[in-house]
């Protein structure tokens, strides 16, 4: 069901200095793919090098050994084809939400109409149209995120990557981003990749959720095919999570994260 390779990483390794000559080893011989339409979702305890991988699929950061490919092309530095999301929405404070929309649009030189023409479209898709003349310090931490969001969408990118875009979101909002981005992904079908630290949100989102070990970060299982995701949109219920299936996967994830971790600072939900 699936389309392309639009993403390949192989053999990937990062090793960086870190002054007085000494180097920390942060990824080992990382290989996948990701396949247009996917939805990965990455667990692993917190340090092992997820973080490290997105900036390498993003283009912030070069492997120090490795090939890092999109559409069979090198990555060498960051592309509006790749859209980035943190954990801290990055919005301008002098710019107004919906001129935080455009400015990716600006600096490619799309024309004013065609960029206002966009910035409502996703203003209105993510529910902040209202809010287009609203400064960034005017909303709440979910709408900030939802600004953010919408200027990712703007730039119509091919893949959408995620880094803990929920953590420092309460609950209720958590869940209603979870849902908005469940719905966006549905409708575009958009591929997404979602580095998580909470194991519900990587079972009801992701088509496939990736664990990896502690640094240096190695993939150690993948899980294909999960299909919650879409019953969850399908009942619009929470009865998914309830299941058997669910419940079963959820403690394998946990216990093969849990088991090469002992200390408080590798924390998983
Ligand atoms: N620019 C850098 N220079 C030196 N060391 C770095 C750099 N970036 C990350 N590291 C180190 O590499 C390791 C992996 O970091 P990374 O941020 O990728 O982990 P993570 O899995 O995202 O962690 P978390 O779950 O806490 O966000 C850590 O030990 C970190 O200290
Ligand atoms: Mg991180």
């Amino acid at each position: 069901m699936y389309d392309k390779n639009i993403i390949s990483l192989k053999n990937i390794g990062v090793t960086y200095n870190i002054g007085n000559k000494n180097t920390l080893n942060a990824l080992h011989d990382i290989n996948f793919e990701i396949k247009s339409r996917e939805f990965i979702a990455i667990l692993g305890p917190s340090g092992c090098g997820k973080s490290t991988l997105l900036n390498i699929i993003a283009g912030f950061v070069k492997p120090t050994c490795g090939n890092a490919l999109m559409n069979d092309k090198p990555i060498t530095r960051p592309n509006f084809e790749r859209g980035v999301m943190f954990q801290t929405p990055v919005l301008y404070p002098w710019l107004n939400v919906k001129e935080n929309v455009e400015f990716g649009l600006k600096m490619r030189k799309f024309d004013k109409e065609e960029r206002s023409k966009l910035s409502d479209k996703y203003l209105k898709e993510v529910g902040l149209f209202e809010f287009g003349n609203h400064k960034p310090y005017e909303l709440s931490g979910g709408m900030r995120q939802r600004a953010a969001l919408a200027g990712v969408l703007a730039g119509s990118p091919s893949i959408i990557l995620l880094d803990e875009p929920f953590g420092a979101l309460d609950a209720f909002t958590k869940i209603n981003m979870q849902l908005l981005i469940r719905a966006i992904w549905s409708s575009d079908k958009s591929t997404f990749f979602l580095i998580t630290h909470d194991v519900d949100e990587a079972l009801s989102l992701g088509t496939r959720v990736l664990v990896m070990s502690k640094r240096p970060g190695k993939i150690i299982k993948e899980f294909n095919n999960i299909e919650f995701t879409y019953h969850i949109n399908e009942t619009v219920s929470d009865k998914t999570r309830f299941s058997k299936e669910y419940i079963l996967l959820r403690e394998e994830i946990l216990g093969l994260i849990y088991h090469q971790t002992s200390d408080a600072s590798s924390y998983v939900i």
